[in-house]
Protein backbone atom coordinates (compact mmCIF):
# COMPACT_ATOMS: atom_id res chain seq x y z
CA UNK A 1 0.00 0.00 0.00
CA UNK A 2 1.17 3.55 -0.85
CA UNK A 3 0.46 4.82 2.62
CA UNK A 4 2.75 8.03 2.13
CA UNK A 5 2.44 8.88 -1.87
CA UNK A 6 3.44 11.96 -2.72
CA UNK A 7 4.82 12.94 0.77
CA UNK A 8 8.75 13.86 1.45
CA UNK A 9 10.45 12.80 4.42
CA UNK A 10 13.56 14.40 6.01
CA UNK A 11 15.05 10.94 7.77
CA UNK A 12 17.58 12.52 10.33
CA UNK A 13 20.17 10.40 11.98
CA UNK A 14 22.23 10.93 15.15
CA UNK A 15 24.47 9.04 16.81
CA UNK A 16 23.36 5.87 18.27
CA UNK A 17 23.63 2.01 17.92
CA UNK A 18 19.83 2.16 16.84
CA UNK A 19 21.26 3.53 13.62
CA UNK A 20 20.88 -0.08 11.69
CA UNK A 21 17.36 0.31 12.48
CA UNK A 22 17.09 2.99 10.44
CA UNK A 23 18.34 1.45 7.07
CA UNK A 24 14.98 -0.36 7.55
CA UNK A 25 12.67 2.53 8.84
CA UNK A 26 13.91 4.24 5.54
CA UNK A 27 13.55 1.35 2.76
CA UNK A 28 9.76 0.86 4.81
CA UNK A 29 9.22 4.94 3.75
CA UNK A 30 10.21 4.11 0.53
CA UNK A 31 8.59 1.24 -0.24
CA UNK A 32 5.42 3.09 1.41
CA UNK A 33 5.84 5.70 -1.79
CA UNK A 34 7.21 8.36 -0.06
CA UNK A 35 10.63 10.44 -0.62
CA UNK A 36 13.33 10.29 1.56
CA UNK A 37 16.09 12.79 2.33
CA UNK A 38 18.70 11.28 4.81
CA UNK A 39 20.31 14.11 6.79
CA UNK A 40 22.84 12.24 9.42
CA UNK A 41 25.10 13.75 12.55
CA UNK A 42 29.05 13.08 11.81
CA UNK A 43 28.50 10.80 14.99
CA UNK A 44 25.64 8.70 13.17
CA UNK A 45 28.12 8.23 10.25
CA UNK A 46 30.55 5.85 12.32
CA UNK A 47 27.57 3.74 13.37
CA UNK A 48 26.48 3.15 9.72
CA UNK A 49 28.02 4.95 6.44
CA UNK A 50 25.98 7.24 4.38
CA UNK A 51 26.57 5.00 1.52
CA UNK A 52 23.93 2.56 2.95
CA UNK A 53 21.01 5.21 3.33
CA UNK A 54 21.82 6.44 0.10
CA UNK A 55 21.20 3.26 -1.90
CA UNK A 56 17.68 2.76 0.43
CA UNK A 57 17.01 6.17 -0.69
CA UNK A 58 18.02 6.64 -3.54
CA UNK A 59 19.46 9.99 -2.81
CA UNK A 60 22.30 11.58 -1.72
CA UNK A 61 22.62 11.99 2.38
CA UNK A 62 23.72 15.39 3.64
CA UNK A 63 26.12 14.98 6.68
CA UNK A 64 27.30 19.17 6.41
CA UNK A 65 26.01 22.37 6.78
CA UNK A 66 28.78 23.33 4.50
CA UNK A 67 28.03 20.89 1.81
CA UNK A 68 28.41 22.57 -1.39
CA UNK A 69 25.93 20.96 -3.50
CA UNK A 70 22.71 22.75 -2.59
CA UNK A 71 23.50 26.16 -5.12
CA UNK A 72 23.00 28.48 -2.42
CA UNK A 73 25.41 26.61 0.06
CA UNK A 74 22.40 26.75 2.39
CA UNK A 75 21.30 22.97 2.95
CA UNK A 76 19.32 23.98 6.44
CA UNK A 77 16.88 25.95 5.04
CA UNK A 78 16.83 24.24 1.97
CA UNK A 79 15.90 20.47 3.14
CA UNK A 80 13.34 21.51 6.17
CA UNK A 81 11.42 23.83 2.76
CA UNK A 82 10.55 20.71 1.20
CA UNK A 83 9.72 18.34 4.02
CA UNK A 84 6.25 17.19 4.73
CA UNK A 85 7.70 16.10 8.14
CA UNK A 86 11.25 15.88 9.55
CA UNK A 87 11.60 12.50 11.35
CA UNK A 88 14.66 11.84 13.90
CA UNK A 89 15.15 8.57 14.38
CA UNK A 90 17.31 7.86 16.36
CA UNK A 91 17.18 10.98 18.50
CA UNK A 92 20.04 10.48 21.05
CA UNK A 93 20.04 11.95 24.63
CA UNK A 94 22.70 14.75 23.37
CA UNK A 95 20.68 15.80 20.47
CA UNK A 96 17.82 16.08 22.31
CA UNK A 97 19.56 18.25 24.38
CA UNK A 98 20.82 20.71 22.06
CA UNK A 99 17.06 20.78 20.53
CA UNK A 100 15.93 21.66 24.08
CA UNK A 101 18.45 24.62 24.05
CA UNK A 102 18.01 25.62 20.51
CA UNK A 103 21.68 24.96 19.89
CA UNK A 104 22.19 24.22 15.97
CA UNK A 105 25.87 24.07 14.99
CA UNK A 106 25.65 21.05 12.67
CA UNK A 107 23.24 20.37 9.74
CA UNK A 108 20.99 17.97 11.27
CA UNK A 109 19.97 20.41 14.60
CA UNK A 110 20.14 23.49 12.18
CA UNK A 111 17.64 22.17 9.65
CA UNK A 112 15.62 21.67 13.16
CA UNK A 113 15.78 24.67 14.28
CA UNK A 114 14.90 26.39 10.62
CA UNK A 115 12.13 24.34 9.78
CA UNK A 116 8.97 26.11 9.17
CA UNK A 117 7.13 24.95 12.59
CA UNK A 118 3.43 25.30 11.47
CA UNK A 119 3.51 23.33 8.35
CA UNK A 120 6.46 20.78 8.96
CA UNK A 121 6.11 18.68 12.01
CA UNK A 122 8.79 17.16 13.92
CA UNK A 123 8.98 13.67 15.06
CA UNK A 124 11.22 12.11 17.27
CA UNK A 125 12.21 8.53 17.94
CA UNK A 126 14.65 8.43 20.91
CA UNK A 127 17.33 6.22 21.06
CA UNK A 128 19.48 5.38 24.13
CA UNK A 129 20.88 3.45 27.31
CA UNK A 130 17.92 3.29 30.39
CA UNK A 131 19.76 5.40 32.80
CA UNK A 132 19.98 8.06 30.59
CA UNK A 133 16.29 7.86 29.55
CA UNK A 134 15.63 7.96 33.35
CA UNK A 135 17.66 11.04 33.66
CA UNK A 136 15.94 13.90 34.77
CA UNK A 137 17.73 16.28 32.43
CA UNK A 138 16.33 14.06 29.64
CA UNK A 139 13.21 13.74 30.77
CA UNK A 140 13.64 17.92 31.42
CA UNK A 141 14.89 17.82 28.05
CA UNK A 142 12.40 16.10 26.24
CA UNK A 143 9.53 17.53 27.88
CA UNK A 144 10.82 20.86 26.57
CA UNK A 145 11.32 19.36 23.21
CA UNK A 146 7.29 18.60 23.14
CA UNK A 147 6.51 21.73 24.32
CA UNK A 148 8.09 23.26 21.64
CA UNK A 149 5.94 21.45 19.42
CA UNK A 150 7.69 18.41 18.67
CA UNK A 151 5.81 15.01 18.45
CA UNK A 152 7.44 12.13 20.27
CA UNK A 153 6.97 8.86 19.29
CA UNK A 154 8.22 7.35 22.56
CA UNK A 155 10.41 4.19 23.18
CA UNK A 156 10.43 0.80 23.52
CA UNK A 157 11.37 -1.70 26.38
CA UNK A 158 13.50 -4.51 26.43
CA UNK A 159 17.10 -5.91 26.34
CA UNK A 160 19.76 -2.73 25.04
CA UNK A 161 22.75 -3.30 23.20
CA UNK A 162 24.85 -2.39 26.47
CA UNK A 163 23.39 -5.28 28.03
CA UNK A 164 21.10 -3.87 30.39
CA UNK A 165 16.91 -3.82 30.16
CA UNK A 166 14.69 -1.20 30.51
CA UNK A 167 13.10 1.47 28.85
CA UNK A 168 14.89 3.52 26.18
CA UNK A 169 15.60 1.72 23.05
CA UNK A 170 14.31 2.78 19.97
CA UNK A 171 10.37 1.78 18.63
CA UNK A 172 10.81 -1.10 16.06
CA UNK A 173 10.99 -0.04 12.42
CA UNK A 174 7.49 -1.31 11.84
CA UNK A 175 6.49 0.64 14.85
CA UNK A 176 7.87 4.28 14.03
CA UNK A 177 6.64 3.23 9.88
CA UNK A 178 2.71 2.64 11.68
CA UNK A 179 3.20 6.24 13.77
CA UNK A 180 4.40 7.83 11.12
CA UNK A 181 1.87 6.84 8.75
CA UNK A 182 -1.11 7.63 11.13
CA UNK A 183 0.32 10.90 11.66
CA UNK A 184 -0.52 11.81 8.04
CA UNK A 185 -4.15 10.67 8.72
CA UNK A 186 -7.01 12.96 8.95
CA UNK A 187 -8.52 13.52 12.63
CA UNK A 188 -11.59 13.45 12.19
CA UNK A 189 -12.22 11.22 15.50
CA UNK A 190 -10.09 13.86 17.76
CA UNK A 191 -11.58 13.19 21.33
CA UNK A 192 -13.97 10.10 20.07
CA UNK A 193 -13.63 6.89 21.87
CA UNK A 194 -14.11 4.10 19.93
CA UNK A 195 -14.92 0.46 21.18
CA UNK A 196 -14.58 -2.38 18.57
CA UNK A 197 -15.15 -6.00 19.40
CA UNK A 198 -13.43 -7.82 16.84
CA UNK A 199 -12.67 -11.68 15.63
CA UNK A 200 -14.53 -14.84 16.91
CA UNK A 201 -15.33 -16.44 19.68
CA UNK A 202 -14.56 -19.62 20.85
CA UNK A 203 -17.16 -21.63 23.23
CA UNK A 204 -15.55 -24.62 24.73
CA UNK A 205 -16.95 -28.16 24.96
CA UNK A 206 -14.29 -29.34 26.98
CA UNK A 207 -11.12 -28.36 27.95
CA UNK A 208 -9.69 -29.30 24.26
CA UNK A 209 -12.17 -28.95 22.14
CA UNK A 210 -14.85 -26.45 21.52
CA UNK A 211 -16.77 -23.99 18.80
CA UNK A 212 -15.68 -21.23 16.62
CA UNK A 213 -15.80 -20.09 12.98
CA UNK A 214 -13.54 -18.66 10.52
CA UNK A 215 -13.16 -15.09 11.34
CA UNK A 216 -9.54 -13.53 11.03
CA UNK A 217 -10.19 -10.25 13.02
CA UNK A 218 -8.61 -8.88 10.30
CA UNK A 219 -11.44 -6.52 9.68
CA UNK A 220 -11.78 -5.25 13.21
CA UNK A 221 -8.34 -4.56 13.18
CA UNK A 222 -8.09 -2.89 10.67
CA UNK A 223 -11.04 -0.28 11.71
CA UNK A 224 -9.39 -0.11 15.36
CA UNK A 225 -5.90 0.86 13.87
CA UNK A 226 -7.56 3.62 11.20
CA UNK A 227 -9.85 5.10 14.07
CA UNK A 228 -6.37 5.60 16.29
CA UNK A 229 -5.10 7.18 12.96
CA UNK A 230 -7.75 9.28 13.29
CA UNK A 231 -7.40 10.56 16.60
CA UNK A 232 -9.86 8.23 18.84
CA UNK A 233 -9.04 6.89 22.25
CA UNK A 234 -9.42 2.83 20.84
CA UNK A 235 -10.23 -0.30 22.71
CA UNK A 236 -10.41 -3.06 21.06
CA UNK A 237 -12.07 -6.60 22.80
CA UNK A 238 -10.75 -9.20 20.58
CA UNK A 239 -11.20 -12.49 20.11
CA UNK A 240 -8.98 -15.61 19.83
CA UNK A 241 -6.85 -14.25 16.81
CA UNK A 242 -3.05 -13.67 16.04
CA UNK A 243 -3.73 -10.64 14.27
CA UNK A 244 -0.79 -7.61 15.73
CA UNK A 245 -2.24 -5.09 18.12
CA UNK A 246 -2.39 -1.48 16.47
CA UNK A 247 -0.14 1.27 17.88
CA UNK A 248 -1.49 3.23 20.89
CA UNK A 249 -4.74 1.01 21.00
CA UNK A 250 -6.37 -0.79 24.27
CA UNK A 251 -6.67 -4.60 23.59
CA UNK A 252 -8.57 -7.04 26.18
CA UNK A 253 -8.24 -10.55 24.91
CA UNK A 254 -11.23 -12.26 25.27
CA UNK A 255 -12.47 -16.18 24.61
CA UNK A 256 -15.95 -16.91 25.24
CA UNK A 257 -19.31 -14.49 24.09
CA UNK A 258 -20.29 -14.07 27.59
CA UNK A 259 -16.64 -12.81 27.68
CA UNK A 260 -16.91 -10.62 25.03
CA UNK A 261 -19.74 -9.02 26.51
CA UNK A 262 -18.93 -8.26 29.80
CA UNK A 263 -15.86 -6.49 28.33
CA UNK A 264 -18.02 -4.59 25.45
CA UNK A 265 -20.89 -3.34 28.53
CA UNK A 266 -17.94 -2.16 30.72
CA UNK A 267 -16.03 -0.44 27.85
CA UNK A 268 -19.13 1.07 26.05
CA UNK A 269 -19.37 2.81 29.38
CA UNK A 270 -16.82 5.47 28.34
CA UNK A 271 -17.43 5.06 24.59
CA UNK A 272 -18.83 7.39 22.31
CA UNK A 273 -19.01 4.82 19.11
CA UNK A 274 -18.88 1.31 18.83
CA UNK A 275 -18.41 -0.66 15.93
CA UNK A 276 -19.06 -4.35 16.47
CA UNK A 277 -17.15 -6.21 13.70
CA UNK A 278 -17.09 -9.73 15.82
CA UNK A 279 -18.20 -12.92 14.57
CA UNK A 280 -19.44 -13.79 18.00
CA UNK A 281 -20.79 -17.29 18.09
CA UNK A 282 -24.43 -18.01 18.21
CA UNK A 283 -24.93 -20.68 20.30
CA UNK A 284 -22.50 -22.13 22.86
CA UNK A 285 -22.52 -26.38 24.50
CA UNK A 286 -25.32 -25.61 27.34
CA UNK A 287 -22.85 -27.54 29.42
CA UNK A 288 -18.64 -27.23 29.54
CA UNK A 289 -17.41 -30.41 30.35
CA UNK A 290 -14.41 -30.30 33.08
CA UNK A 291 -12.83 -33.08 31.16
CA UNK A 292 -12.53 -34.25 27.54
CA UNK A 293 -15.45 -35.60 26.39
CA UNK A 294 -14.19 -39.56 25.36
CA UNK A 295 -15.12 -41.81 23.10
CA UNK A 296 -17.55 -44.31 25.43
CA UNK A 297 -16.96 -47.33 22.26
CA UNK A 298 -20.64 -47.54 21.17
CA UNK A 299 -20.11 -45.64 17.75
CA UNK A 300 -22.72 -43.09 18.83
CA UNK A 301 -21.67 -39.33 19.30
CA UNK A 302 -22.40 -37.56 22.65
CA UNK A 303 -25.67 -36.21 22.45
CA UNK A 304 -24.77 -32.31 22.66
CA UNK A 305 -26.84 -29.08 24.16
CA UNK A 306 -26.27 -25.64 23.07
CA UNK A 307 -28.38 -22.87 24.44
CA UNK A 308 -27.96 -19.20 22.69
CA UNK A 309 -25.44 -16.39 23.14
CA UNK A 310 -26.58 -12.79 24.24
CA UNK A 311 -26.19 -10.61 21.40
CA UNK A 312 -23.62 -7.65 22.52
CA UNK A 313 -24.70 -5.60 20.18
CA UNK A 314 -28.08 -5.63 20.73
CA UNK A 315 -27.42 -5.74 24.40
CA UNK A 316 -25.19 -2.22 24.53
CA UNK A 317 -27.16 -0.34 21.98
CA UNK A 318 -30.95 -1.33 24.12
CA UNK A 319 -28.63 -0.76 26.86
CA UNK A 320 -27.37 3.24 25.50
CA UNK A 321 -31.39 3.72 24.38
CA UNK A 322 -32.45 2.93 28.07
CA UNK A 323 -30.35 5.42 29.79
CA UNK A 324 -30.78 8.16 26.77
CA UNK A 325 -27.17 7.78 25.67
CA UNK A 326 -25.03 9.06 22.45
CA UNK A 327 -23.20 5.91 21.52
CA UNK A 328 -23.30 5.54 18.15
CA UNK A 329 -23.79 2.05 17.25
CA UNK A 330 -21.95 0.48 14.14
CA UNK A 331 -22.79 -3.39 13.21
CA UNK A 332 -21.60 -5.87 10.75
CA UNK A 333 -23.26 -8.67 8.72
CA UNK A 334 -21.49 -11.19 7.49
CA UNK A 335 -23.77 -13.00 4.68
CA UNK A 336 -23.16 -15.65 1.76
CA UNK A 337 -26.24 -14.36 -0.15
CA UNK A 338 -29.39 -11.54 -0.72
CA UNK A 339 -26.80 -8.92 1.42
CA UNK A 340 -28.72 -6.03 0.49
CA UNK A 341 -32.12 -7.61 2.76
CA UNK A 342 -30.27 -9.10 4.80
CA UNK A 343 -28.20 -5.98 6.17
CA UNK A 344 -31.37 -4.10 5.62
CA UNK A 345 -33.11 -6.26 8.04
CA UNK A 346 -30.48 -6.41 10.82
CA UNK A 347 -30.26 -2.90 10.79
CA UNK A 348 -33.73 -2.35 11.79
CA UNK A 349 -33.87 -5.47 14.22
CA UNK A 350 -30.56 -4.16 16.32
CA UNK A 351 -31.94 -0.58 16.10
CA UNK A 352 -28.94 0.52 14.99
CA UNK A 353 -27.92 3.72 12.27
CA UNK A 354 -25.35 2.03 10.58
CA UNK A 355 -25.13 -1.20 9.14
CA UNK A 356 -22.06 -2.13 7.08
CA UNK A 357 -22.50 -5.77 4.82
CA UNK A 358 -20.21 -7.93 3.50
CA UNK A 359 -20.10 -11.38 1.80
CA UNK A 360 -18.59 -13.38 4.54
CA UNK A 361 -16.88 -16.11 2.57
CA UNK A 362 -15.24 -13.45 0.38
CA UNK A 363 -13.86 -11.61 2.90
CA UNK A 364 -12.59 -14.16 6.19
CA UNK A 365 -9.02 -14.38 6.42
CA UNK A 366 -8.46 -12.09 3.00
CA UNK A 367 -6.97 -8.66 3.10
CA UNK A 368 -9.33 -7.13 0.44
CA UNK A 369 -12.66 -6.92 1.19
CA UNK A 370 -15.50 -4.82 0.08
CA UNK A 371 -18.15 -3.22 2.17
CA UNK A 372 -22.02 -1.82 1.63
CA UNK A 373 -23.06 0.80 3.90
CA UNK A 374 -26.60 0.50 5.05
CA UNK A 375 -28.16 3.31 6.54
CA UNK A 376 -32.02 5.02 6.90
CA UNK A 377 -30.57 7.13 3.75
CA UNK A 378 -29.89 3.97 1.32
CA UNK A 379 -27.23 1.97 0.49
CA UNK A 380 -24.27 2.60 -0.34
CA UNK A 381 -20.95 0.36 -1.45
CA UNK A 382 -17.17 0.58 -0.88
CA UNK A 383 -15.68 -0.85 -3.42
CA UNK A 384 -13.23 -3.92 -3.03
CA UNK A 385 -9.87 -2.54 -1.36
CA UNK A 386 -7.55 -3.59 1.31
CA UNK A 387 -8.92 -3.34 4.66
CA UNK A 388 -6.87 -0.86 5.83
CA UNK A 389 -8.08 1.64 3.02
CA UNK A 390 -11.67 0.39 3.50
CA UNK A 391 -11.75 0.99 7.30
CA UNK A 392 -10.14 4.24 7.35
CA UNK A 393 -13.05 4.98 4.32
CA UNK A 394 -15.78 3.89 7.17
CA UNK A 395 -14.25 5.80 9.82
CA UNK A 396 -14.30 8.71 7.81
CA UNK A 397 -18.21 7.95 7.01
CA UNK A 398 -18.84 7.68 10.68
CA UNK A 399 -17.10 10.85 11.90
CA UNK A 400 -19.62 12.39 9.39
CA UNK A 401 -22.89 10.73 11.39
CA UNK A 402 -21.63 11.90 14.84
CA UNK A 403 -23.63 14.33 16.49
CA UNK A 404 -22.27 17.56 16.17
CA UNK A 405 -22.11 18.22 20.11
CA UNK A 406 -20.02 15.15 19.95
CA UNK A 407 -17.49 16.41 18.23
CA UNK A 408 -14.35 18.35 19.72
O1 LIG B 1 -27.31 -11.17 14.06
P1 LIG B 1 -25.94 -11.25 13.46
O2 LIG B 1 -25.02 -12.16 14.19
O3 LIG B 1 -25.92 -11.59 12.00
O4 LIG B 1 -25.41 -9.75 13.57
C1 LIG B 1 -24.11 -9.40 13.29
C2 LIG B 1 -23.73 -8.16 14.07
O5 LIG B 1 -24.11 -8.30 15.44
C3 LIG B 1 -22.25 -7.95 14.09
O6 LIG B 1 -22.02 -6.56 14.24
C4 LIG B 1 -21.82 -8.74 15.31
O7 LIG B 1 -20.59 -8.27 15.84
C5 LIG B 1 -22.97 -8.46 16.25
N1 LIG B 1 -23.26 -9.60 17.16
C6 LIG B 1 -23.02 -9.46 18.49
N2 LIG B 1 -23.31 -10.51 19.35
C7 LIG B 1 -23.86 -11.65 18.89
C8 LIG B 1 -24.11 -11.80 17.53
C9 LIG B 1 -23.80 -10.75 16.69
O8 LIG B 1 -22.51 -8.43 18.92
N3 LIG B 1 -24.14 -12.62 19.74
Amino acid sequence: MQDLAGKHIVLGLTGGVACYKSAELCRLLVKAGATVQVAMTEAATRFITPTTLQALSGRPVFTSQWDAREPNAMPHINLGREADAVVLAPASADFIARLAQGRCDELLSLLCLARPRERVPLLVAPAMNREMWSHPATQRNLAQVQADGAIMLGVGHGEQACGETGDGRMLEPAELFEDIVAHFQPKVLAGQHVLVTAGPTFEALDPIRGITNHSSGKMGFAIARAAREAGAEVTLVAGPVSQPTPRGVRRIDVVSAQDMLAAAVAWAQAATVFIATAAVADWRPAARSGHKIKKDGSGRPPALDFVENPDILLTVAQGERARGGRLFCVGFAAESENLVEHARAKRERKGIPLLVGNIGPLTFGQDHNSLLLVDAGGVRELPRAPKLVLARELVAEIATRLPAASLP
